[in-house]
């Protein structure tokens, strides 16, 4: 089965043709950074006229390297939740166009799902595992059971780990985008020059939790208390200091959930699992399988939107006509355990 998958929830245009779940046929992304960067941020109405004028010419452009058109195509996949309300609602519309018009079956995909799905693509991997998602919007832990059976065990209380990055490379002016920038940076920096506190977020519900707010705050306006007095103030030190304290968050739950649940591999996605510290310090964990999805496969693509869309299709689950976008993150924390 061959599935057409559209994915615009934020900057990302793109568009992929997956077989059976698995095989990558196409996989074309056309980014918006550039349009962006003198913003420091996504400008959500830029976003959306973007995805607007791109859309037809990144289908087409999958399409032709999949080798298929339209027609072969067994069901239409698209992200609809969540992300940028007008962004989302390019690719939902598009896809509910070619769904009408050719007669396939249409598939809503939750973004968030599909991110854990990811790896699928490039590994055959057994259920159950430890699904690790880390992105811009989101930050979550979870037991994921089945591709759609997936038990939130922690997740961010405040900021996305992906965001932190992005307003604390916004604030020193330090590159954007700020992920990739402050990873950068991070490598000719001293992670000790300062020491950024980690939220003491153990207890009951919140065992799994993180926070950012506190370590976005500590490092843009309470440096000089986290000092360690003797190194140098600089571009590099601050980024090094603040990447371990927020990778140091994530480990700590990883390992704590690792413990708890006996469960010994874990699965990682999201924009943020292209940071070579986060990537460096989950490989070295003791006696736990880790599996990345390539860099290609971490950030937003369309691939895994039709690779977890051909799951809900060959399971009879399809959407109709009246799939809306929603910003929202679709409810599925469950309490643990
Ligand atoms: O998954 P993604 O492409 O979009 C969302 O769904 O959010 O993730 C984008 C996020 C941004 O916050 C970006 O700064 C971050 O991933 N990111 C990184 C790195 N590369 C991208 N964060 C840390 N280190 C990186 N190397
Ligand atoms: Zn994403």
């Amino acid at each position: 089965m061959k599935i057409l998958g559209i994915e615009s929830s934020c900057d990302e245009c793109s568009a992929a043709v997956v077989e059976d779940g698995k095989k990558i046929l196409s996989n074309v992304i056309a980014t918006q950074i550039d349009f962006h960067r003198e913003y420091n941020g996504v400008v959500p109405e830029i976003a959306s006229r973007l995805h607007t004028e791109w859309i037809i010419s990144v289908v087409r452009e999958a399409l032709e390297k999949s080798g298929l058109c339209l027609g072969d195509i067994d069901g239409i996949a698209v992200t609809n939740r969540p992300g940028l309300v007008g962004s989302l609602l390019v690719g939902v519309s598009f896809a509910k166009g070619a769904a009408l018009a050719l007669g396939k079956p249409l598939i809503g995909v939750d973004h968030i799902r599909a991110h854990l799905y990811a790896p699928h693509l490039e590994y055959d991997i057994e259920y159950p595992y430890l699904g690790l998602l880390v992105s811009g919007g989101h930050t979550v832990i979870s037991r994921v059971d089945g591709f759609d059976s997936i038990s939130v065990m922690g997740t961010t209380i405040d900021d996305a780990c992906g965001e932190a990055f992005d307003k604390v490379a916004k604030f020193y002016e330090l590159g954007y985008p700020g992920g990739a920038a402050i990873d950068k940076l991070s490598s000719r920096g001293d992670p000790e020059a300062f020491n950024f506190p980690d939220p003491s977020l153990h207890k009951g519900d919140h065992r799994y939790d993180v926070s950012y707010s506190g370590l976005k705050t500590a490092v843009i306006n309470q440096l000089d208390q986290f000092w360690n007095g003797t190194s140098k103030k600089s571009s590099e030190n601050i980024a090094a200091s603040f990447q371990k304290a927020a990778v140091g968050m994530l480990i700590k739950r990883v390992k704590r959930a690792v413990k708890d649940t006996g469960i010994k591999t874990v699965v990682a996605g999201g924009g943020v699992v292209a940071n070579s510290l986060l990537r460096s310090e989950l490989t070295n964990m003791n006696d736990v399988k880790v599996l990345f999805p390539s860099i290609s496969l971490c950030t937003d693509n369309g691939a895994m939107i039709a690779g977890l869309g051909y799951h809900y299709l060959s399971t009879g689950i399809t959407s109709d006509l009246s799939l809306n976008a929603s910003a929202r993150v679709q409810a599925f924390r469950k309490k643990y355990p």
